[in-house]
C-alpha cells in the first residue's frame, strides 16, 4: 500500500499525535511504500512568525525522526520544498464543491478560533492537503479521527476530476488507530488534545519528567474512586486509562483490575511513570539529533529528491489530461 500523512510545523508534538497519528507511521513503515512530510504550507493560514518558521521546520524534522520515521525506509521531506503541491492545489481548487469546504469542521473552528485573519488558505486548506494525498496516489492515510472528514474530501475531489477528465487519481482511505484516534486534554477531557490548547491540556512527546509528573497529578478526573472505563460518564479517568493502555500495551480491563480498589492519586502516580519511562528514548534520541542539524537538513533534501521525482510524474499526467499540455 502507499501511504502519506503529515504534520504541520506549529507547537509541541503532544502524545495524542503520536498515539492518533505517528505511531501507526512507524507501524506502517515497515511493510508500505511511505511518505512523511512537514506541511509548512498549511501551516501559514495560522498566525505565525516567519523569523521562526525554519527553525520550527527544523525542529519538527528532529520530532520526526526522534519518533522513529527511519528515512531509509520512508520518503521524508518538506512539502514546500515541492512545487507540484502548490500547484495540483490550484487545478484541484477548480473542481473542489465550495459548499463542502464551507462545510469542514477544523475551517469553522479556525474560522471562530482567529477571527481577526479568516483567509482565503483557511478555507481551501483541505484542498491543498488533497493535492498532497492526490500526487503520490497515495492509497491510505494515516490521520486521528479529527482530520477524516479532510480525508473523505480528497476522495470526492478525486472522484469529480477522475469522472471530468479520465482516471488519474486513486481514491484514498483515512487509516485510523482502533484505539487512540482520539485523545483528550488533560484539563479538559470533553476537548481534543491539541497543541494549539495551553500546555497544561498535553503531553509534549519530549516532556521532562517533572512536568510529566505535575500534569498527570493535576489532569482532571471524575466524580466517585473507581477507575473504571466509561468515556460518557468518566471521561477524565477513560482518557487516562486509554493512555496508559496504550503505553503499557495492556488492554484496558487489565489496567482496571491492576487498580481494583485503589485510588486515582496511586493511578495517576502510576501513570505518570509509565509516561516518564516510555517517553525516555524520545527525549535521549531528540537531545541526540539537536547536535545533528547538517544531517538533518541533508536527509530533507534528500528526501524532497525523491519526493519530486514522482511529484512531476504525476503533474506531467495532470496537465495533459486537463488541457494544459
Ligand atoms: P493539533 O490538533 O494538536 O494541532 P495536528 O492538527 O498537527 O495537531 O495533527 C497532527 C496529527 O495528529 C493528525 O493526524 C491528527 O489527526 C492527529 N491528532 C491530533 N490531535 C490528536 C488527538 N488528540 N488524538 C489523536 N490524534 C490526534
Ligand atoms: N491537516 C493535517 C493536520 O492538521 C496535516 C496534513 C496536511 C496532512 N496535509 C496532509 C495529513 C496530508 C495527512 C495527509 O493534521
Amino acid at each position: 500500500m502507499r501511504v502519506l500523512s503529515g504534520i504541520q510545523p506549529t507547537g509541541q508534538i503532544h502524545i495524542g499525535n503520536y498515539l492518533g497519528a505517528i505511531k501507526q507511521w512507524l507501524l506502517l513503515q515497515e511493510k508500505n511504500e511511505c511518505f512523511f512530510f512537514i506541511a509548512d504550507l498549511h501551516s501559514l493560514t495560522i498566525p505565525y512568525q516567519p523569523e521562526n518558521l525554519q527553525k520550527n521546520i527544523l525542529e519538527t524534522a528532529i520530532v520526526y525522526l526522534a519518533a522513529g520515521i527511519n528515512p531509509e525506509k520512508s520518503i521524508f521531506f518538506v512539502q514546500s520544498d515541492i512545487k507540484e503541491h502548490t500547484e495540483l492545489c490550484w487545478l484541484l481548487n477548480t473542481v473542489a464543491p465550495i459548499g463542502d469546504l464551507e462545510r469542514m469542521t477544523q475551517y469553522k473552528e479556525k474560522s471562530r478560533q482567529f477571527k481577526k485573519n479568516i483567509n482565503a488558505g483557511l478555507l481551501v486548506y483541505p484542498v491543498l492537503q488533497a493535492a498532497d494525498i492526490l500526487l503520490y496516489k497515495t492509497e491510505g492515510v494515516p490521520v486521528g479521527k479529527d482530520q477524516v472528514q479532510h480525508i473523505e474530501l480528497a476522495r470526492t475531489i478525486a472522484r469529480k476530476f477522475n469522472q471530468r477528465f479520465g482516471k488519474t487519481f486513486v481514491e484514498p482511505k483515512a487509516v485510523l488507530a482502533k484505539m487512540g484516534a482520539k485523545i483528550m486534554s488533560l484539563n479538559n477531557p470533553k476537548q481534543k488534545m491539541s497543541k494549539s490548547l495551553e500546555s497544561q491540556s498535553y503531553i509534549s512527546l519530549f516532556e521532562e519528567p517533572g512536568e510529566i509528573k505535575r500534569k498527570v497529578m493535576s489532569a482532571v478526573t471524575d466524580t466517585g474512586k473507581q477507575i473504571k472505563y466509561n468515556p460518557g460518564k468518566k471521561p477524565g479517568i477513560s482518557n487516562l486509562l486509554i493512555i496508559y493502555s496504550l503505553f503499557s500495551e495492556k488492554p484496558i480491563k487489565e489496567v482496571e483490575k491492576i487498580f481494583k480498589g485503589k485510588g486515582y492519586a496511586q493511578f495517576k502516580k502510576s501513570l505518570a511513570e509509565l509516561l516518564i519511562n516510555s517517553l525516555e528514548p524520545f527525549r535521549k534520541k531528540r537531545k541526540e539529533l539537536l547536535s545533528r542539524e547538517v544531517y538533518v537538513r541533508e536527509t530533507l533534501k534528500l528526501g524532497a529528491k525523491r519526493a519530486r521525482a514522482i511529484a512531476e510524474s504525476t503533474m506531467h499526467d495532470v496537465r495533459q489530461k486537463i488541457g494544459l499540455a
